[in-house]
């Protein structure tokens, strides 16, 4: 196998309108909700970096402005934070900032489907590897969960979508593997649906939104075809790589919380807290009140 080619571009999907958050992203975008301090979004950016990942493509739509200000240089906060000797305050603010150059942002301008959003990336990515990460999506892991994609992508010189078994009744929300070869952590993908009914699934090994794939896709995308609920599919364009180059699901290490539902949220601000050194304590104590 010759050696992959570098992991260094990511894309973030952040075209969506957030409609089950109504209506608190009726004026902002979903992904600037925050879990504990931080906003979704840079959940996604710090796992990217923690992957290697140096450059940053968004794929926004109308009234997602507010995500690329995120990542500016804020002066007059800076400036007075500097004047006060805030320097914690400013230590929080460091993650933001990405350097000039590395973020782009491309819009998606009708919602035509993930595959769509990321199709919508082609001049980003050129014929290099790329990472996706799908900001709704966050997972509390020992070593971050691209970082594990990553080493994974090395080890096969090939795709790698992290996966996860859910529970049959629930395979008609996600992309699913159909599995070949199984050492119980990597798994050969043989084919993979979008959205299957319980009965017609392949397995219960669904994808959930990190995956580090190669420019191979992006032909199959380019043909813009309509899959699963008439939209352009990632997965169907995944799917017609498998054969072309390895392409595995990984089992990775950590627990995923779907902030795209307000369940999923609210386990993810009790989950996140109580991993935190500074308010573990506190809300272990309020918990009391509501059990
Ligand atoms: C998307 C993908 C699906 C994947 C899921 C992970 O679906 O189409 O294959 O399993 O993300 O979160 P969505 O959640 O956008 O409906």
């Amino acid at each position: 196998m010759s050696r992959p080619k570098p992991l260094r571009k990511a894309v973030l999907p952040v075209a969506g309108l957030g409609t089950r958050f109504l209506p608190a992203t009726k004026a902002m975008p979903k992904e600037m909700l925050t879990v504990v301090d931080r906003p979704l979004i840079q959940y996604a950016i710090d796992e990217a970096r923690a992957a290697g990942i140096e450059e940053f493509c968004l794929i926004t739509g109308r009234g997602k402005d507010s995500l690329i200000d995120y990542f500016d240089i804020a002066y007059e906060l800076e400036s007075t934070l500097r004047e006060r000797n805030k320097t914690d305050a400013l230590k929080a603010l460091e993650p933001s900032s990405i350097e000039a150059g590395s973020l782009v942002a491309v819009r998606q301008q009708e919602p035509l489907g993930l595959g769509h959003a990321i199709w919508c990336a082609r001049s980003f990515i050129g014929d290099d590897p790329f990472a996706i990460l799908l900001p709704d999506d966050i997972v509390k892991s020992g070593v971050p969960c691209m970082k594990q994609l990553a080493d994974a992508y090395y080890q096969t010189g090939g795709s790698v979508v992290a996966v996860t078994e859910v529970p049959r009744a629930h395979t008609n929300r996600y992309g699913i593997l159909k599995t070949g070869k199984d050492d119980g952590r990597l798994v050969e993908v043989q084919g993979l649906v979008e959205k299957p009914k319980p009965e017609d699934a392949p397995s219960n090994l669904s994808v959930i939104g990190r995956y580090i794939l190669t420019a191979d896709v992006m032909k199959y995308l380019a043909k813009l075809e309509k899959g699963a609920g008439g939209e352009v599919q990632l997965t169907d364009a995944m799917a017609k790589t498998i054969g072309e180059a390895p392409f595995h699901g990984l089992r990775y290490e950590g627990e995923r919380f779907d902030c795209g539902n307000k369940i999923g949220f609210l386990e993810a601000q009790i989950a996140f807290s109580l991993d935190r050194p500074d308010l573990a304590g506190e809300v272990k104590e309020f918990l009391k009140k509501y059990s």
